[in-house]
């Protein structure tokens, strides 16, 4: 049987232009998790914040919107509200963000050490609505006590699953997953679990589901951008020209946004690309950062090609 492959959320980077364009020129991918959006009180909601998941914008493939915040009644009246406006059913919320001002404000992985903050969340918005809930965790913030603690707790909610960072938030994205920790999460908790970390090859996937067949799909998030051919390449499909089609998608995806980001919104969206483009194009240290130096699009669009 193929394996269920999803798309991880990645604030700044896999916006719907990035979604969709990967979707037009890559296969594998079977679902989509958007980046965070703020839940917020009935009242607050700028129909802006929202175009991103937008239904006529994500056409391509299944999506699940994902919300930060820490007040349930926030994520109860944006649940609504995206439910009445753009008919989605399920929501994923996110406590694993570990930037410093997302968990100074007690939200992202700023909550995972608090498990009554994220307990009342889930059992709020899970009786005052019919939704499908689903969160995205790391290990902890300080320590996987944290994630134990909450898993247990959790073990009673009626959730769609559970994406698990086996990475603790003080550490970012250093050093590798702990995958004795994660292994020990899978027998803690009876929620179907999503993994997300470091799988950026073929043998890393296949290193993991041989030690977990339990995981019932996996998140490509970095390595989708290091190598967008990975998801093709899991499932085993015939990836062709590959120099021929990352540049046809390179450059459709320059023409998707530079109308909706201008000129100084593409090239800061396409440096921040480059630093993972980087892998698949071989390209140097050097040359990377002789690219990140060009301040006008048309040469950096030149140079990159
Ligand atoms: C630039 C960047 C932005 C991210 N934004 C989000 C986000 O909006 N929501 C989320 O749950 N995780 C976010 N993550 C975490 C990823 O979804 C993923 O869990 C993590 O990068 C590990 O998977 P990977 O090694 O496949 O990238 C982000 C990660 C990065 C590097």
């Amino acid at each position: 049987m193929k394996p269920q492959i999803w798309l991880a959320p990645l604030h700044g980077i896999t916006s719907h232009t990035f979604r969709n364009t990967l979707c037009r020129h890559f296969g594998g991918i079977d679902f989509f998790m958007a980046p965070f959006l703020p839940a917020q009180p009935a009242g607050k909601f700028r129909p802006k914040v929202w175009q991103d998941i937008a239904p006529e914008n994500n056409t391509a493939l299944p999506l699940v919107p994902q919300l930060m915040g820490n007040r349930p009644e926030h994520f109860v009246d944006t649940t609504r509200m995206l439910n009445e406006h753009f008919g989605y059913e399920r929501f994923n919320i996110n406590i694993g963000c570990p930037s410093s001002p997302v968990v100074r404000h007690r939200r992202g992985c700023g909550l995972m050490p608090h498990p009554d903050s994220v307990e009342e969340i889930v059992a709020e918005v899970t009786k005052a609505t019919p939704f499908h809930l689903s969160l995205k965790m790391r290990l902890g913030l300080h320590s996987a006590d944290e994630g134990r603690q909450l898993l247990t707790r959790l073990n009673d909610y009626p959730l769609d699953f559970l994406v698990i960072h086996p990475r603790l938030g003080v550490d970012l994205y250093e050093g590798t997953p702990d995958l004795d920790t994660f292994e020990e999460f899978c027998q803690i908790t009876r929620h179907k679990i999503v993994y997300s970390g470091d799988v950026f090859t073929t043998e890393d996937y296949e290193r993991l589901s041989e030690r977990f067949p339990q995981v019932a799909a996996w998140m490509l998030g970095r390595g989708m951008l290091r190598n967008p051919f990975l998801a093709e390449e899991i499932k085993g499909q015939d990836t062709g020209d590959k120099n021929g089609r990352f540049n046809a998608f390179y450059h459709d995806l320059i023409d998707k946004l530079l109308p909706i980001r201008g000129e100084s919104g593409t090239l800061a969206n396409l440096k921040e690309l480059w630093h993972y483009f980087a892998h698949f194009t071989h390209t140097s240290d050097e040359k990377l950062q002789q690219l990140l130096r060009i301040c006008d699009l048309q040469e950096f669009v030149k140079v990159s090609s």
